[in-house]
């Protein structure tokens, strides 16, 4: 009898050192462009939830990438060998996959780039994930699916009809991350982004695409450099005359994240989101918010529309909001434009000027 007593003693204390084993067991999240602006971010705090992170980036913007808290792997996403080693190597269990081009303008002069790097490679890395029984992927798509918008604001049922090759290249994905669910049982949250900004200067996280085409670090940097902005088109149907865009803290987009990985892996099912706030800003209010917080003047020439911009694009994300449970929570215009403030001035401070 006391021998069987120190059995079962036994086995419950080595119960017990493998069940504080397992718990240490990190997740580990592959990134694809995680060395970019919105996945370095999401990076950092995947990180601060305590799960491993991956980053496979190829270095398009030749970006300064020194932070010890990822391990950084520099590659292409659509070479099959190198997603074979990461995936074997590192044992991934989801993947978030922002590694794209992103440029409209660009995707209209040389589609095949954009189809061969967002498209080709996307199905690469999924017929990657399949052979390693990798069954989660948090895709970033965009509201440029939507197109000119019939009814505002947007829902995810509102027509997908893209009016760039860029927006194309992201509803094809959508639409192969759709088939891939039902053929292969491949679980997946598709983010529609509206506009991301701000930055994390307090941990070195902050915007770097060259060329810039976003308003905000722009406006930023004409501010800060005395150089003029030019705005495209101030005749629109809108309060001022200029463009209207939900803007979105990158700290949001990084949250909804988190709950979109919780999501999957308590079986949620597929789904596309919008990511926005819902409040749209004018291009005016803008300038006018980027001179407050830097206490300086900006140039302003008026210039003519551009082909293919709506005159407001403003999500809504009552969806994320029931399903995921997200509640974007540093996305007021004054504190947005501060936090992007800080990170260009902190980016700057490290020696990296443009
Ligand atoms: N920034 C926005 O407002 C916004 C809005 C809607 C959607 N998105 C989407 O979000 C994602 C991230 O956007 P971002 O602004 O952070 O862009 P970004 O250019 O800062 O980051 C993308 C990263 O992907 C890397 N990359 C590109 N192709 C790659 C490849 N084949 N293999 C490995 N790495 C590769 C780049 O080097 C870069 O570091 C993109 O998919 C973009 O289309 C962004």
């Amino acid at each position: 009898m006391k021998k069987q007593n120190w059995c079962i003693k036994s086995l419950e204390l080595l119960l017990v050192a493998w069940s504080m084993q397992m718990a240490q067991v990190k997740e580990v999240i592959l990134v694809t462009g995680g060395a970019g602006y919105i996945g370095s971010h999401v990076a950092y705090q995947l990180v601060q939830r305590g799960c491993r992170v991956i980053i496979l980036d190829m270095f398009v913007h030749n970006q300064p990438f020194n932070h010890s808290w990822a391990t950084v792997v520099r590659g292409d996403c659509g070479d099959r060998a190198t997603l074979d080693t990461v995936f074997e190597k590192y044992h991934i269990d989801a993947v978030m996959h922002f590694a794209a081009f992103a440029y409209v303008g660009e995707s209209v002069q040389d589609p095949a780039k954009y189809y061969v790097n967002n498209v080709t490679n996307t199905i690469t890395l999924l017929n990657a994930m399949r052979a390693h029984g990798v069954k989660k992927i948090i895709f970033s798509s965009t509201c440029a699916v939507y197109g000119i918008p019939l009814q505002l604001p947007l829902v995810e049922t509102h027509q997908r009809c893209p009016v760039n090759p860029y927006g194309n290249t992201k509803l094809s994905i959508e639409l192969l991350l759709n088939d891939f669910a039902v053929a292969y049982g491949m679980q997946f949250v598709a983010f529609r982004y509206f506009n991301a900004a701000g930055g994390d200067a307090q941990n070195g996280l902050w915007e770097w695409h060259v060329p810039e085409t976003h308003i905000i670090p722009l406006a930023l940097r004409a501010a800060m450099n005395g150089k003029s902005f030019t705005v495209f088109g101030n005749d629109y149907a809108t309060s001022d005359g200029t463009c209207i865009r939900d803007y979105l803290h990158v700290h949001d987009i990084a949250q909804a994240h988190v709950l979109a990985l919780d999501y999957l892996k308590k079986g949620g099912a597929s789904d596309f989101f919008n990511l926005g706030t819902g409040r749209g800003y004018s291009v005016k209010e803008i300038l006018d918010m980027v001179e407050t917080v830097c206490g300086k003047k900006i140039k302003r020439i008026t210039g003519n529309r551009r082909a293919g911009d709506p005159a407001i694009l403003v999500a809504d994300a009552t969806k994320a909001r029931n399903i995921l449970g997200w509640r974007p929570a540093f996305s007021d215009l004054q504190p947005l434009i501060t936090a992007a403030y800080e990170a260009e001035r902190a980016r700057r401070a490290c020696g990296n000027d443009f």
